[in-house]
């Protein structure tokens, strides 16, 4: 039975339709994209999902007094949906113990930097982009990694690294490293999920060969 996945967002939404495009072009491993749901009421990302005719949902954080409450709600929800698969994609609420607990390496995350640098509390959207240029780094890129109780410290699944240009602002990098990683690792990642063909030992998730 292919696996229901719920994509959770924030923003923009570039990347959940980077996951629609992979469902739509059947590359996401037998999973389907079962639910949207947002933790702002007005991202386009329910636009995205509004299109491609995906059951969507908002859970706004701000009707909720912190982030245990929103996340206790979510995981309600994620169970009413029966969801087997959480994607974090561009979500910038920082989930509790309770998320982890319900979804053990099922909860999938794309960051936008090679973990781990540029990555922790504080370092989402464009604020990692705006630390790497002014580190220096000639190279950054991004990674998709399993959601554990630390904050971007999960097993990693997938990384792609991409190169820092002359004259890059943080929006002119963050723009490559989505075109050129982030639509490519995420749906990649959840396509590897659903196959059953990532297993985790302590930090490190093997990729098991496709089956036969
Ligand atoms: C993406 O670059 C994603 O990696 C990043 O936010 C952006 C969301 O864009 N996520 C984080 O920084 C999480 N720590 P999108 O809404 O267009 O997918």
């Amino acid at each position: 039975m292919g696996k229901r996945i719920a994509v959770l967002v924030s923003g923009g939404g570039t990347n959940l339709q980077a996951l629609i495009d992979a469902q739509a072009r059947g590359e996401l491993g037998g999973g389907t994209i079962a639910a949207v749901i947002s933790s702002k009421a007005g991202a386009y990302a329910l636009e995205r999902a509004e299109i491609a005719e995906i059951p969507h949902y908002v859970i706004p954080r701000k009707e909720h007094p912190s982030n245990q409450a929103m996340t206790q709600a979510l995981v309600t929800k994620l169970k009413d949906l029966d969801i087997d698969l959480v994607v974090l994609a561009g979500f910038m609420i920082i989930l509790t113990q309770e998320m982890v607990q319900a979804y053990p390496n099922a909860i999938l995350n794309v960051h936008p930097a090679l973990i781990p640098s540029f990555c922790g509390e504080g370092c989402y959207g464009l604020h990692v982009h705006e630390k790497a240029l002014e580190y220096g780094v000639k190279v950054s890129g991004a990674t998709v990694h399993f959601v554990s109780e630390e904050c971007d410290g999960g097993p990693i699944v997938l990384q792609k690294a991409v190169a820092v240009e002359e004259g890059d602002t943080p929006e002119t990098l963050q723009r490559r490293i989505m075109e050129q990683a982030e639509w490519h690792i995420l749906p990649q990642a959840v396509s590897l999920f659903c196959q059953d063909r990532l297993r985790v030992e302590g930090r490190v998730v093997h990729i098991l060969p496709p089956q036969a």
